[in-house]
């Protein structure tokens, strides 16, 4: 690639741009890219359709892009798409959801099998005697959801004192949340524990318990624990659920991934984020550590603002100067 570094064009493929995990992630992808300010950035939200992804991906290709960043909103229907990108030659990270195929050049995100697996194993540590679970999926054509829900049944195996009494598809939203499990509000009497595939889908299932007064005896665990306001950490602190995994959004490492590609240096086809199990033990101490990465975060940002004026003095001067040389 004979290209210099400043005329890139990285797109960002995202399948669902509205809700608090994404628009972290997004804020990371940007801050990331902020380094490389002469990078062109062109970012397109397929709004949970799978359908729309890719028609908004062949429209960036059509454009011309040299690396794509994709979450696919379901493996199955993303997947000719993205290895059409690849086999194009041009890079693609992906990050969070996967395809169903090999053909890309790098994933980046947590292992969902494994948050599932760990989200499992807990609640066999933190439940005693025969426990009724009502398992809330994310849509079931999405990686995380496929992945989380075989950790999940594999992590309560050990246990058959735990079961699965019901599984509901929401969709990764409180909404889709709340309404299926209104539907089945008879059977809320019998159900000691919930797992929801995210903390929005666990706050869903909080409300729902509320207004049904069954809210004390019933134990909820979600998966992302995002600090900040609304997220699960919050939640967690304020007993609003039990527990969460976190789940990085990847953003930052998507961006060095993307670089590392595009400069030709080696890369791991797939990199791993570390997921952890967050509750009322160790909530506090994480809020701490994310309050003071967010402070560094805007300490570097104020920099970057001091940088780009100073930046500008000296050009305004530069030109000044030539131009008393010149005339
Ligand atoms: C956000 C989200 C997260 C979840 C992830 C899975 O859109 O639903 O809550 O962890 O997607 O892809």
């Amino acid at each position: 690639n004979t290209k210099q570094p400043h005329t890139y064009t990285i797109a960002f493929s995202q399948c669902v741009g509205n809700d608090l995990w994404r628009k972290t992630m997004l804020d990371e992808i940007k801050t990331e890219l902020s380094l490389h300010p002469d990078v062109k950035f062109i970012y397109t939200d397929a709004r949970g359709s799978s359908s729309q992804q890719v028609l908004q991906v062949r429209k960036m290709l059509a454009q011309g892009i040299d690396l794509l960043i994709i979450s696919p909103n379901e493996a199955q229907p993303l997947t000719t798409v993205v290895e059409e990108t690849f086999n194009k030659g041009i890079p693609v990270v992906v990050i969070d959801r996967k395809t169903t195929s090999d053909s890309y050049t790098a994933y980046v995100g947590a292992d969902n099998y494994q948050v599932g697996k760990m989200a499992g194993d807990y609640f066999v540590s933190k439940t005693k005697g025969n426990i009724n679970v009502i398992e809330i999926t994310g849509s079931p054509g999405s990686s995380p959801a496929i992945d989380r829900e075989k950790g999940f049944s594999d992590g309560i195996k050990p246990a058959s004192r735990i079961h699965i009494t019901g599984k509901l598809n929401g969709a990764w939203t409180q909404e889709t949340a709340e309404a299926e499990l209104f539907k089945i509000k008879d059977q809320l009497g019998s159900v000691n524990a919930i797992f929801a595939h995210n903390d929005v889908m666990a706050a869903g299932a909080r409300r729902v318990l509320k207004e049904l007064k069954l809210t004390d005896s019933i134990f909820i665990m979600g998966v992302d624990a995002l600090p900040g306001a609304g997220g699960g950490l919050e939640m967690i602190a304020n007993k609003a659920i039990n527990a969460s995994a976190l789940y990085p959004t990847g953003g930052k490492e998507a961006v060095q991934t993307a670089f590392r590609i595009l400069n030709n240096e080696n890369i791991e086809k797939v990199n791993i984020l570390q997921s952890l199990i967050i509750d009322s033990t160790n909530v506090e101490l994480m809020t701490m550590q994310w309050d003071r990465i967010s402070s560094q975060q805007k300490d570097i940002e104020r920099q970057q603002v001091l940088l780009e004026e100073q930046r500008k003095i000296y050009k305004d001067q530069a030109t000044i100067l030539n131009t008393v040389i010149i005339t």
